[in-house]
């Protein structure tokens, strides 16, 4: 299914929400673009639907109420997608199964042979760095995952996003105000909503 909906207008729609995030949460906007932009990469040799990889970056720690455990915040963020599938953005009756499954089992450690579902877990605990530990590729459900993590760092491969981010490195740094949605069209790229899968 193509993706045609507004990424930017989700993703300040979500960010708007009332929550208890900090500035500079761990698990808030910041980590939530690079995990995009992992999944970005990732997809490229895995094969995953890049739309619900996108969207799994937006929704899996957006309902959090904190930086803990906390548990249940998985399946939070899939019913918050669930709220605003037909409105802000719609996928298949498929994609939104692989979303929401991945979304709620995201934090059990788990592995899974889905490629999407796979790159979803892969792209999150390959942001593992920002708590000041390395991945482990005995956490990663894929082989390019596993790969990357091996490498300590996908820094290398982030030129492979660029077809749906305009500036991977910068990525998780560029977002404007929200104030000044329009600012914010510089993030992303948008030839997937052509090549979806
Ligand atoms: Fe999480
Ligand atoms: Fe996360």
């Amino acid at each position: 299914m193509s993706c045609d909906f507004d990424y930017d207008k989700l993703w300040g729609t979500v960010l708007g929400l009332p929550h208890n995030r900090e500035e500079y949460s761990i698990h808030g906007r910041d980590h939530w673009l690079r995990v995009e932009r992992n999944a970005c990469v990732l997809a490229t040799r895995t094969g995953a639907n890049i739309t619900v990889v996108r969207l799994f970056a937006l929704f899996h720690d957006s309902r959090r109420i904190n930086d803990w455990t906390d548990t249940g915040h998985g399946e939070r963020g899939a019913e918050l997608a669930r709220e605003l599938r037909g409105t802000l953005f719609e996928v298949s009756d498929e994609e939104f199964d692989l979303l929401h499954y991945a979304c709620t089992w995201h934090t059990e450690g788990h592995h899974h042979d889905d490629p999407t579902i796979g790159t979803c877990w892969d792209a999150d605990r390959l942001d593992i760095g920002r708590a000041g530990v390395s991945p482990d590729e005995a956490f990663m459900s894929t082989d390019f995952g596993a790969e990357i993590a091996r490498h300590g760092t996908i820094l290398p491969w982030l030129d492979l996003a660029k077809p749906h981010i305009l500036d991977p490195a910068n990525h998780h740094v560029i977002w404007r105000s929200l104030a000044n949605p329009a600012a914010n069209k510089t993030r992303h790229s948008s030839p997937d909503r052509a090549e979806s899968k």
